[in-house]
């Protein structure tokens, strides 16, 4: 009888410790759920003002001339690479969508390293885009010296 009262103790203590882990890991995932949402906001200010008069007002881009954001492998494809191509801009052949672009697009060096976070949360995420993971500005602020 004892022992059956210790591993029922046992199991209770064991379920109450899983109940409290999910909570916890449910409202970590609304908190970055908060945090995406006020990202996208900012940066969907920032994407009207730095981007729009060439990417369009829904990502579509210009047919022959500016490659789309909505829904385009090139920029889901690598977050580096997108963060890169924001700050520095980027020149030459490129492929997006299995369409061939080749012009040149003028950095965006003016934007704060959280700013392109913003921007990038906000095309990201938008017109049936989805990314893995929001972006910081911590991932931003290396890519800044780097070269594209
Ligand atoms: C003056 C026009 C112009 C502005 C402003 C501009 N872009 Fe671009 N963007 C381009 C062009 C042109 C290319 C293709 C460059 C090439 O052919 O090498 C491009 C390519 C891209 C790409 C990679 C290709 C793709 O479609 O995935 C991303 C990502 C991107 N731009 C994001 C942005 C964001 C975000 C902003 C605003 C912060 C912005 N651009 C502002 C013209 C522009």
């Amino acid at each position: 009888m004892k022992t059956i009262f210790k591993t029922m103790t046992k199991l209770i203590a064991l379920s109450l410790l899983l109940c409290g882990v999910t909570v916890t890991l449910f409202s970590f995932k609304l908190a970055q759920n908060d945090d995406l949402n006020a990202s996208k906001k900012r940066g969907e200010a920032l994407y009207q003002a730095n981007c729009v008069a060439c990417h369009q007002a829904a990502g579509e881009g210009i047919p022959g001339a500016i490659p789309p954001l909505a829904k385009a492998d090139y920029l889901m494809k690598d977050t580096k690479r997108a963060i890169r191509q924001v700050l520095h801009g980027a020149k030459g052949e490129m492929v997006v969508n299995g369409v061939k672009y080749n012009n040149e697009m003028p950095g965006q060096s003016h934007l704060k390293d959280q700013e392109v976070a913003d921007v990038l949360n906000y095309v990201m995420n938008s017109w049936g885009n989805k990314a893995a993971k929001p972006l910081t500005a911590a991932q931003v602020k290396p890519e800044r010296a780097a070269k594209k």
